[in-house]
């Protein structure tokens, strides 16, 4: 299938860093053409965590759940998506409302990222970990997955906030390691929400295509020079 068809009418490049939105690029690739959706959405504005204004929009539940429905209508069958939350996301009902609109996609596996040497204090436990459910587009079956030795506790440092391109940066290792074990070379996989398109890194040194779009991928380029001005005087 060449690379004009799975993305259909999109604007949209392939292998690139770009501004775009979440719902528009998958909006446009074509049914059944994706191997992997990473999707890692904006649940709140940034500076209600990290006390900074960061250009970074957040999204409504009706956008993820629209998000995801595209996810289920472009995975090939029995693909994978890979859904980022945090601690507050398990707390409530959100993920479970936005499968249940999603039939074909089931939850198959679910991870923890153990971040190891995070300091500060939380509201009532401190935050060390963030978490990924494996989801599945039907049929489900555990061969797709390649890799029978992975732990559903990944260790990996957390970058130094001045070696991030992004707040919320996902862990480089680990990334790779998902998308070796449920995907091939050549395949596409999409991040509608890259932030600092660390996904795009390692789909090139794995031989993967990539296509992924930020909202305020120029913002937050912009915002992190100036912060890195200010930083190093
Ligand atoms: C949690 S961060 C992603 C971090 C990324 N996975 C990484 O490892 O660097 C979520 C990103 O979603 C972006 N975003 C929010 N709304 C969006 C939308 N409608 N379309 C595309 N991106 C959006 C935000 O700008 C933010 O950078």
């Amino acid at each position: 299938m060449s690379e004009k068809t799975e993305l259909g009418k999109s604007e949209y490049s392939l292998n690139t860093k770009q501004t775009g939105e979440a719902l528009e690029l998958l909006s446009n690739c074509e049914n059944n053409s994706v191997s992997l959706v990473f999707l890692d959405p904006q649940y709140e504005p940034v500076r209600n965590v990290l006390r900074t204004d960061y250009p970074l929009y957040s999204q409504s539940d009706y956008q993820i759940l629209r998000i995801l429905e595209q996810a289920e209508r472009v995975l090939k069958p029995s693909a994978f998506c890979l859904l980022w939350v945090n601690k507050t996301l398990l707390g409530n009902d959100r993920v479970p409302l936005w499968l249940l609109k999603t039939p074909s996609l089931k939850i198959v596996d679910f991870l923890v990222w153990h971040k190891k040497h995070t300091l500060g204090l939380g509201n009532w436990l401190r935050s060390n970990a963030e978490f990924c459910f494996l989801i599945q587009k039907y049929p489900q079956s555990g061969k797709l997955f390649k890799n029978r030795s992975f732990g559903n506790v990944w260790e990996e440092n957390v970058l130094p906030a001045n070696k991030r391109q992004h707040p919320h940066q996902k862990p480089r290792e680990l990334i790779k390691a998902l998308i070796s074990a449920t995907t091939n070379e050549s395949d596409l996989i999409i991040d509608p929400c890259a932030g600092s398109f660390v996904v795009l890194e390692v789909c090139q040194e794995l031989k993967r295509k990539f296509c992924g779009v930020d909202l305020t991928f120029k913002e937050l380029k912009e915002f992190q020079q100036k912060k890195s001005i200010y930083a190093n005087p």
